[in-house]
């Protein structure tokens, strides 16, 4: 009998470290189910400015478990605000409500396909946020992004803690500083070089490393 092929579910999978991330699996054996906002060309729709997005699609695939978890949608609006006048209270909303409610929701849709079946081994939970996440590395600038990321870390950690005893991980990833729509062409690495840095990554989490901060090519990161 063959082994079944394990499942990953990746939002924001239409482009950058996403689609990498989803190529990336799927060459390793996973079957993949990527998310974009509109869906289509394989992808399912999934908007997190949408409320309700994570919860519907949960239930369109229900029943199917879900090994692998990567909350990678993400949105960079604040690039070029200024400090005097910048950083409009809508575009905190938004940003937020993708970087940082838009992944607790999914998560929480997500748990029942996530939890340990017939073994004790429960999927696992990427959540990609950035070394922007940090605190004690604080070149300022980029407030809206850098709180977000920062909060989806402080999610991850705390996600970490209440799940161990359900026996999933969590890992949270700074994707290093990547060549995508985002991180523009002049960045330090490939969308491919970030996806198999990071699929090495998820691999690696277990219920010993959970909570871990770490960069795409292994390295714990400062908090
Ligand atoms: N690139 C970097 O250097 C870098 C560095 C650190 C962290 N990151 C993080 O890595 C992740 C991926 O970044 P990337 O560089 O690949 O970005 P990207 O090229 O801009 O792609 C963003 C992805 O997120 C999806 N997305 C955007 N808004 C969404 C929404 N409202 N609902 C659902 N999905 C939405 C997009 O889907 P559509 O195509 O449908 O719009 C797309 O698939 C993000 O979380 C980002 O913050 C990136």
């Amino acid at each position: 009998m063959t082994a079944k092929s394990p499942t990953a579910l990746i939002t924001g999978a239409s482009r950058g470290i996403g689609a990498a991330i989803a190529q990336e699996l799927t060459a390793q054996g996973y079957e993949v189910i990527g998310t974009s906002t509109k869906g289509g060309n394989g992808l399912l729709p999934l908007d997190l400015l949408d409320p309700n997005g994570p919860a519907a699609l949960a239930k369109s695939l229900s029943g199917r478990t879900i090994d692998l978890l990567v909350c990678n949608a993400g949105l960079y609006l604040d690039k070029d605000q200024s400090l005097a006048d910048g950083y409009p209270s809508e575009m905190w909303a938004t940003e937020f409500a993708v970087n940082v409610t838009g992944v607790f929701l999914t998560v929480q849709a997500f748990l029942p396909a996530l939890k340990p079946t017939h073994d004790k081994t429960g999927g696992k939970i990427a959540i990609i946020s950035s070394q922007m996440a940090s605190h004690t590395r604080a070149p300022g600038g980029s407030y809206i992004y850098r709180a977000s990321k920062a909060a989806a870390l402080n999610l991850g950690r705390n996600l970490a803690t209440d799940l161990k005893s359900e026996g999933v991980a969590v890992g949270i990833y700074h994707p290093g500083w990547v060549q995508t729509d985002m991180g523009g062409m002049e960045a330090e690495i490939s969308a491919e070089q970030s996806a198999k840095g990071l699929s090495d990554r998820f691999a690696a989490l277990s219920l010993t490393t959970t909570g871990c901060f770490e960069t795409w090519d292994g390295r714990a990161h400062a908090y």
